[in-house]
């Protein structure tokens, strides 16, 4: 798939405020600062469609991006940022699952996990959540270029095991920062669209 046109269509907190429902959408889930809003850049091949930060937290809204007018992509705020209060974390986990529990048009969620670190306990559980939903089936491992050749497939082992995958379950390695990964993660997102 090559992607000819990306740009912001609409940025939501509830329901009332999400776009229509006429296309499909892909989200991204993933811990603050796993690479969420870098993926969707390397995806379009544009470098600030998404504002990415070093400092978790960046992404607090839910963000629809419309993708050659066939498909959206959907920036979900991360989880687990221990730095913001309780109810602010409770408030964003809340928004969340009412985007995932009641899209109608939400074909599937890319779980973002990070290389080089065993996936946590509420990576678990959202891919857990997802699974319940029957969202699940793609994990990207994002920043690939923080492991060597080497270590990639026994990272990659680890989040197998640690998340249960089953073995038709995709783990792509992904680097937004030396630009690989993307064309696979596409033609998984142009394969599922298209069945
Ligand atoms: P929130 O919006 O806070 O949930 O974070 P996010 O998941 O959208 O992460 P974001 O894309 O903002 O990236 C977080 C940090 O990781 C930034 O400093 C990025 O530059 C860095 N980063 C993202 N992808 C990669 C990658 O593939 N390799 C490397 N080395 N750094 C990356
Ligand atoms: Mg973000």
């Amino acid at each position: 798939m090559i992607i000819k046109k990306a740009d912001i269509e609409t940025v939501a907190v509830k329901p009332s405020q999400y776009p229509e429902t006429d296309i499909p959408e892909i989200a991204f889930a993933g811990r603050s600062n796993v690479g969420k809003s870098s993926l969707l850049n390397l995806l379009t091949n544009r470098r600030n469609l998404a504002r990415t930060s070093g400092n978790p937290g960046k992404t607090r809204t839910i963000n629809f991006y419309r993708v050659n007018d066939d498909f959206r992509i959907v920036d979900l705020p991360g989880y687990g940022y221990a730095k913001i209060s309780r109810s602010q974390s409770e408030g964003w986990g809340q928004m969340i699952e009412t985007y995932l529990e009641g899209r109608t048009t939400l074909l599937k969620v890319v779980q973002l996990v990070d290389i080089r670190h065993e996936p946590s306990a509420q990576d678990v559980q959202m891919y857990n959540y997802l699974r319940h939903f029957g969202l699940d089936g793609i994990v990207v491992a994002t920043k690939a270029d923080k492991v060597s050749t080497n270590e990639k497939q026994k990272c990659i082992s680890v989040i197998r095991k640690t998340l249960g995958l089953s073995a038709e379950d995709k783990v792509i390695p992904v680097s937004a920062l030396k630009r690989t990964g993307h064309e696979v993660l596409l033609e998984e997102l142009e394969h599922l669209l298209a069945s």
